[in-house]
């Protein structure tokens, strides 16, 4: 039911704060500082031996999974490889007994990461996997599995799952770190502290939607959108951009911010809207740089800026304001704005928000 919604998208956007919450109720343990994850309870020893991680997925899940190689390093310091499970399922990859697949699906049924599960399998990998759906066939074909919980999701794009997909592998990461010892327990105690408040933090985001739809009415008459960022603001512009897209039929790119000097930059003037992920973190000053190349050949800048951001209030044309958060966190907040960019962008543009022509909710076919 979509309640008071317009589109089921939109309820979607607004359960999000309820959703992680949920997603990380029983796993996190203040009291006790440790995570624990039922799914994985029985792989801790591979967990701790594994040299290396393979994450498959596609579309939103892939880029989940660009965030969760993030987190994982971060913190479990074990190498990890993001694939395509369509281009991993079509090579011939290196694989082996040792190796520990990731393979993230909303549905649990497409058909790429399936084959690709069923290639891993074959070749003795252990096979973990980040699902919405309960019982659907990747669960079943894995050793072990982490759901989402985050309910049915009924709109195309997907929106909750992917801030759910996000929460859990913030969730193993941490898990991971804490059995190989790559932690300590005080870092592991403020790091759950701190996710403990995201959803509030989320709820803020959600509440600050009107200056979005402002800003998604002026992208609505544009033809194209880039979304650029850093660091863990990269997989984030790259799920901005596809939202986009497959919503509004906006042709929308994501790049890494720095990339844009290697060619995108030839596409920037005035009718290019630029969407930065711009907040305070690590690569702030370097972001700075990439609005001001943009500014300085007629683009126009929208930036998702940490709030209180004085510098990009006075460069950028618009600013979309998130509370400070843990650099690790931050995605959970700035894909918020985006999505309801998207949304809004697509329904200016009097396109059908919950069924985009040409996508089905999970492809089945390779
Ligand atoms: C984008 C979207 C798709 C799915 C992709 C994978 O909004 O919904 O890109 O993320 O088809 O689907 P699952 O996660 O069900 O395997």
């Amino acid at each position: 039911e979509k309640g008071n919604f317009e589109h089921y998208m939109l309820k979607e956007i607004f359960e999000q704060p309820r959703i992680v919450k949920d997603c990380m109720r029983g796993r996190i343990d203040l009291k006790v500082g440790q995570i624990s994850l039922e799914g994985l309870k029985n792989h801790t020893k591979q967990l701790k031996a594994a040299k290396r991680i393979l994450i498959v997925g596609c579309g939103t899940s892939w880029h989940a999974g660009l965030i969760g190689e993030y987190l994982i390093e971060e913190y479990a310091r074990v190498p990890v490889e993001v694939e395509y499970a369509s281009e991993f399922r079509y090579r011939n990859p290196v694989i082996g007994e040792d190796d520990i697949v990731i393979a993230i699906s909303q549905s649990g049924e497409t058909a790429d990461t399936i084959a690709a599960i069923n290639l891993a399998k074959l070749n003795g990998a252990t096979i973990l996997s980040v699902c919405n759906v309960v019982g659907s066939s990747i669960p079943r074909l894995s050793d072990g599995v982490v759901y989402t919980h985050a309910g049915p999701e009924i709109g195309v794009a997907s929106t909750k799952a992917f801030t759910a997909q996000v929460t859990v592998l913030t969730l193993m990461a941490l898990f991971m770190a804490q059995n190989r010892g790559t932690i300590t327990s005080s870092q592991l105690i403020e790091l759950q502290t701190e996710l403990s408040t995201i959803t509030s933090k989320m709820q803020t985001v959600l509440d600050v939607n009107k200056a979005v739809k402002e800003i998604a009415k002026r992208i609505s008459a544009f033809g194209n959108c880039l979304f650029l960022g850093r660091g863990i603001g990269f997989p984030v512009a790259l799920e901005g951009a596809l939202k986009l897209k497959e919503i509004s039929y906006i042709h929308a790119e994501g790049y890494p911010a720095a990339e844009m000097k290697h060619g995108p930059i030839a596409l920037i003037d005035a009718n290019m809207p630029v969407i930065f992920i711009a907040t305070k973190g690590p690569s702030y000053d370097k972001v700075i740089s990439n609005i001001q190349e943009v500014k300085a050949r007629k683009g126009n800048v929208i930036a998702i800026a940490t709030e209180g951001d004085k510098i990009l209030k006075e460069i950028a044309d618009e600013v979309i304001e998130i509370p400070a958060v843990n650099e690790c966190f931050l995605p959970l907040l700035a894909v918020i704005p985006l999505q309801l960019l998207s949304y809004y962008a697509a329904v200016m543009r009097g396109c059908n928000v919950d069924q985009p022509r040409n996508l089905a909710k999970s492809v089945t076919v390779e």
